[in-house]
């Protein structure tokens, strides 16, 4: 399930026709079967929405079977260790974004050949609301030159792991852990990514 035509088209052809997939928002997810697990990777808050996300979550309870597992790995807003960010979480240290776009961005190869470059800036943060806004900007590259350019913006909710476990909770999961990344060993506060476990 993904709320982009795009990635669900490129899940459908990855799985070859040997599984289901579909466009929805997590906050109106409705399938027509339960199943026994459920996995949220990277996705977590970016609905943008604290109550979207909280209704994602009693959705995906309605999705599982009794006893079945949601699986949430989750990147914490503080795993990118990067101590300059968190002063703009201080009182009075607020920095003014937006600040410039960056000259180079990440650029993969396709397999035409073509380049994708993306390049991403914040364009807001609100440390109350604890939420973000980052500009993205996608360019096309081809022998050399920009074809194509897009611009987005992505607002997502920070979330720490209390307050995913606690809203776990208020959405109908019981037995709630938090384990260490992609390990299934518990997390300590040295983990930047966390995996929720949680049954209904
Ligand atoms: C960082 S990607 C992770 C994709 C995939 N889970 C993975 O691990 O490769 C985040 C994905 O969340 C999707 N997404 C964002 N908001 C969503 C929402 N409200 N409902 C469903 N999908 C959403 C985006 O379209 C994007 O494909």
């Amino acid at each position: 399930v993904d709320v982009s035509a795009d990635m669900v088209a490129a899940a459908a052809a990855a799985l070859g026709g040997s599984g289901r997939v579909f466009a929805q928002h997590l906050h109106e997810l409705h399938l027509e079967r339960l199943y026994r697990t459920a996995y949220m990777c990277g996705v977590f808050g970016l609905g943008g929405r604290r109550d979207h996300d909280l209704e994602a979550l009693r959705r995906i309870h309605r999705q599982l079977a009794p006893g079945g597992a949601l699986l949430i790995t989750h990147w914490l807003p503080y795993g990118e260790a990067d101590e300059t960010g968190w002063l703009d979480w201080l009182p009075g240290r607020h920095s003014s974004y937006p600040p410039e776009w960056p000259v180079e961005g990440n650029r993969k190869r396709a397999a035409d050949g073509d380049e994708i470059e993306l390049l991403t800036r914040t364009e807001a943060f609100d440390p109350l609301a604890q939420q973000v806004v980052l500009g993205m900007r996608a360019r096309l590259w081809h022998e050399g030159a920009i074809v194509k350019e897009e611009l987005y913006t992505l607002r997502s909710c920070l979330y720490f792991a209390q307050e995913i476990a606690q809203m776990l909770g208020v959405a109908g999961f019981r037995d709630v852990t938090i384990e260490a990344g992609f390990r299934s060993t518990a997390a300590t506060a040295d983990d930047p990514i966390v995996t929720f476990v949680a049954r209904r």
